[in-house]
């Protein structure tokens, strides 16, 4: 089963003359297995709608659900893992070793099962078994992050939600991150991802959401996305549609440059067939 959102609204500050609106008439379902990638604008309500798929906030009206369950239930606690934007802030144990053994250990798994676990996610994050004993602030930004997903990743989420999981790396960490959220993903876990990084995970996408002042303006797969044009587009797809619009018959919708490669070469041929 799905998490669905129906009509939801949320404000923060309600009732006071803080009070602003994040979230307006917001119609979801997000399909188990699916590759989500959520964009939009800062404020337009990214990390306030995904704080609603684990209980973190409540809607003011309409309804979520996950798997037909309430979001505040404990049961979604372990079906929904959740990675902040920002990812140190979640870190609170002496160890590494403690902070990912704190969901299975306050779930009741037994020790060996805690363990396995705990390894289990050290490895589905490239991290070596050697930093366990370091305390997670010890560690650089890349690592913290990662730690992080192992801690959200040890309960073996059904859902695992992510808030800018790649902002702030290296271009090697974020090459990591990229490929354990692959094989996350491949493994049958789905994957939400907010996102301003469309280069690094357009082509895991299955699917887009385009977030503007608390409204969703655009959901559909990533070729309608690319078609529809109103949002950020990937760099590659960005450069096929500004050669489209200066009359080159190309497809816009080339999001790889091995796409859009072939797309050029069959432009010039026709070209030089005219010529
Ligand atoms: N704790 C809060 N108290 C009051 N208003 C808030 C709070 N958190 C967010 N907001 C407001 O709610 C709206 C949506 O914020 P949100 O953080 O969900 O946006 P976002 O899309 O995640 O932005 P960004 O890309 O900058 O992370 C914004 O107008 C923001 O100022
Ligand atoms: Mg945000």
């Amino acid at each position: 089963m799905p998490i669905i959102l129906k009509n939801v609204n949320f404000a923060y500050a309600k009732k006071t003359p803080l009070e602003t609106p994040a979230l307006r008439d917001i119609n979801l379902r997000i399909e188990k297995g699916e590759f989500v990638g959520i964009f939009g604008e800062k404020g337009a309500g990214k990390s306030t709608l995904m704080k609603l798929f684990n209980g973190l906030l409540r809607q003011d009206s309409g309804s979520v659900s996950v798997d037909g369950l309430d979001p505040s239930s404990r049961e979604v606690k372990r079906k929904v893992g959740m990675l902040f934007q920002q990812a140190a802030d979640q870190l609170f144990c002496r160890t590494v070793h403690e902070e990912i053994a704190f969901g299975p250990t306050n779930f009741g798994f037994s020790k060996e099962e805690t363990e396995e676990r705990v390894l289990e996610a050290l490895k589905a994050v490239s991290l070596d078994r050697e930093v366990l004993l370091r305390s997670p602030f010890s560690l650089s930004g890349g690592e913290m992050q990662r730690v992080a997903l192992a801690s959200a990743l040890a309960l073996r989420p059904d859902y695992l939600v992510l808030d800018e999981p790649i902002t702030g790396l290296d271009p090697g960490g974020k090459t990591e991150t990229l490929e354990a959220l692959k094989r996350i993903r491949e493994q049958g876990t789905t994957v939400v991802t907010v996102t301003h990084n469309l280069k690094g995970f357009f082509p895991l996408l299955e699917r887009v959401v385009l977030m503007q002042e608390g409204r969703i303006v655009f959901q559909g797969s990533r070729e309608e996305y690319l078609e529809a044009g109103c949002g950020p587009l990937p760099p590659v797809a960005s450069l096929m549609r500004e050669l489209k619009n200066r009359g080159l018959p190309v497809n816009p919708a080339a999001f790889t440059v091995k796409a859009a490669l072939e797309e050029i070469l069959k432009a010039k041929s026709a070209f030089e067939e005219k010529t």
